[in-house]
């Protein structure tokens, strides 16, 4: 079958092409902005655009019988969506306003979208399950949610069916170590301390350390990252077999690790001592977010592979081969 995964050469968008090739064949649309756009496999059809180009998406849905389409393509940053909310509603929801008439336009049906735990906003409970209340805080968390509910009203009104994943802490790199975790600026918790324990950064600041948890410091849900890319091979297969439609799915390990906890892992796969600092809280950022993600094992028998240690430990290999 043929897919087209936009933001295929960004961080997930690659790891998912690296999934996909073998089984299926792949057409990227990227534009390159912020993605790893050192990786894109021979095998792969690239187009280098933009998402909300018309032109260059009938250019892709005439030539290709295209199956279905995984949409990575978005900016993700929670604190620079709040300084600029129109390039997040611009990019992540006029843009895919876009491709969703292209795919309606072109008769393509079935859409796996990357959605995040940003759309939960501060949730009540310790462990997220799907059917709490969707009420995101940020623009970042809006734009998404505001997708989510077009993909509910087009299923409605369309031959259309949809799977939404709401990745929580996406971390690690590929078991090949040629493709990783790289974004400019980088803001991610891991890159940042393992690039700190390469030397290219003199400290680590910790955002916070009187949040309601056992050592001050926010947890979170790391997730390796080949398991979020599996994730969406499981919900394609799904939706091509009937088997589900229309579904929202948490993807996290299920269990959370606070920032100093991650630091110390990080420490242990360098075997390094991090120099670190603590400063006042980021703004926007839930105390705990941790996803509980029975529901996509009951329905998909998705489970992930890999542990923090295991997460970190891939990405220490890439980060070092990057030097
Ligand atoms: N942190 C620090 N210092 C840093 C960077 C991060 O202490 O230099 C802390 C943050 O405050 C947070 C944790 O480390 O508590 C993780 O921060 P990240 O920036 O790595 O990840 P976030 O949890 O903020 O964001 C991730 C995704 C977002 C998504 C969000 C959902 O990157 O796209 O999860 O909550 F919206």
């Amino acid at each position: 079958m043929k897919i087209l995964v936009c933001g295929g050469a960004g961080y997930i968008g690659s790891h998912t092409v690296k999934e996909l090739i073998g089984n299926h064949e792949v057409v990227v649309l990227d534009n390159l902005t912020t993605g790893n756009s050192f990786l894109l496999d021979s095998e792969v059809i690239f187009e280098e655009g933009n998402l909300g180009d018309g032109a260059i998406l009938d250019k892709i849905f005439t030539e290709h019988a295209i199956d279905a389409v995984f949409h990575f393509a978005a900016n993700s940053l929670v604190g620079e969506s709040v300084r600029d909310p129109l390039k997040y509603y611009g990019n992540n929801v006029g843009a895919t306003i876009v491709l969703l008439q292209k795919m309606i336009e072109h008769g393509v049906d079935k859409f796996i979208f990357s959605s995040t735990a940003a759309t939960y906003g501060i949730p009540d409970s310790k462990i997220i399950t799907e059917e709490m209340p969707s009420t995101p805080i940020n623009p970042y968390g809006r734009s998404k949610r505001m997708v989510e509910e077009i993909l509910a009203d087009i299923s409605r009104a369309h031959q259309f069916k949809y799977v939404v994943l709401r990745y929580f802490n996406a971390a690690g790199a590929h078991a090949s170590g040629e493709i990783g975790e790289s974004h400019d600026p980088e803001t991610h918790l891991i890159p940042i301390i393992l690039q700190h324990l390469l030397g290219q950064r003199e400290n680590i600041a910790v955002f916070g350390t009187d949040y309601d948890t056992p050592d001050g410091t926010c947890i979170r849900d790391y997730i390796h990252v080949t398991d979020l890319a599996k994730a969406h091979i499981l919900a394609y297969e799904a939706l091509r077999k009937g088997s589900i439609s229309n579904e929202v799915f948490n993807l996290g390990n299920g269990t959370g690790h606070s920032v100093k906890e991650v630091i110390g892992v990080c420490e242990k796969v360098a075997g390094k001592s991090a120099r670190v600092e603590y400063g006042e809280r980021r703004e926007g950022d839930p105390a705990i977010l941790v996803a509980s993600s029975g529901k996509i094992g009951r329905l998909l028998g998705w489970k992930p592979d890999y542990g923090l240690e295991e997460i970190i430990e891939s990405a220490w290999i890439w980060h070092k081969g990057r030097i």
